[in-house]
């Protein structure tokens, strides 16, 4: 199957933080965060594998810095590395400043998705062509969190782990 690039994949997503989107405190509530992040990268995982995705897994979320009602929030989100019918998938979330347009990162995570067919059954999706230094070094880092991931959902033997034994276990 022919790669694709990352930046075909990238999808950018802008909301506003209505009152309805607020905990107690008057901050965009972590719960609809994830669903636009959900959303989001989705749609970036649809777009490198042309077919119907589901989420298989939800890591490395990060709430760093707390998002004001009223704040304006963009999403950004690009595949990051594509196994056999799983993709990785970056996204980071800026606040824009309302005068300035100054943009800061306040949050990041790393969603699974796989591409599955009218049955749920997974299937392959094009191989990953990382092209920036950002995006070779997440593309290298992916194999890493992708057996972490499997181990924690107990679909992964620790011993199996190569490159995990490689970070932490001595010869
Ligand atoms: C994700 C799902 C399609 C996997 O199906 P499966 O029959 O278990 O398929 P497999 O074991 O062959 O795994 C398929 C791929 O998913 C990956 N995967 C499964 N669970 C994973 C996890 N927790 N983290 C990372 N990858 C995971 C596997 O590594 C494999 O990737 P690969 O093909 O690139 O090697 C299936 O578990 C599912 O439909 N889950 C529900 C998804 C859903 O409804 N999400 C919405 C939120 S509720």
């Amino acid at each position: 199957m022919k790669g694709k690039t990352a930046k075909e994949s990238l999808t950018i997503n802008t909301e506003v933080v209505l009152p309805n989107d607020t905990n107690h405190i008057g901050n965009l509530f972590g719960g609809k965060l994830l669903q636009w992040m959900d959303v989001t990268s989705a749609i970036a995982a649809g777009r490198h594998s042309n077919r119907v995705v589901v989420t298989a897994s939800i890591n490395h979320v990060s709430f760093d810095n707390p998002i004001k009602q009223n704040s304006v929030v963009t999403l950004e989100a690009k595949v990051s590395r594509a196994f056999t019918s799983s993709m990785e998938v970056h996204i980071d979330v800026y606040v824009e400043h309302r005068i300035t347009g100054e943009k800061t990162k306040c949050n990041e995570a790393i969603f699974t998705f796989v591409a599955i067919d009218q049955n749920g059954a997974p299937l392959p999706v094009p191989p990953l062509i990382p092209e920036t230094e950002e995006e070779i070094k997440r593309y290298e880092g992916a194999l890493r969190r992708r057996q972490l991931s499997l181990i924690l959902a107990g679909r992964m033997k620790p011993h199996e782990a190569s490159e995990l034994k490689a970070l932490f276990v001595e010869d």
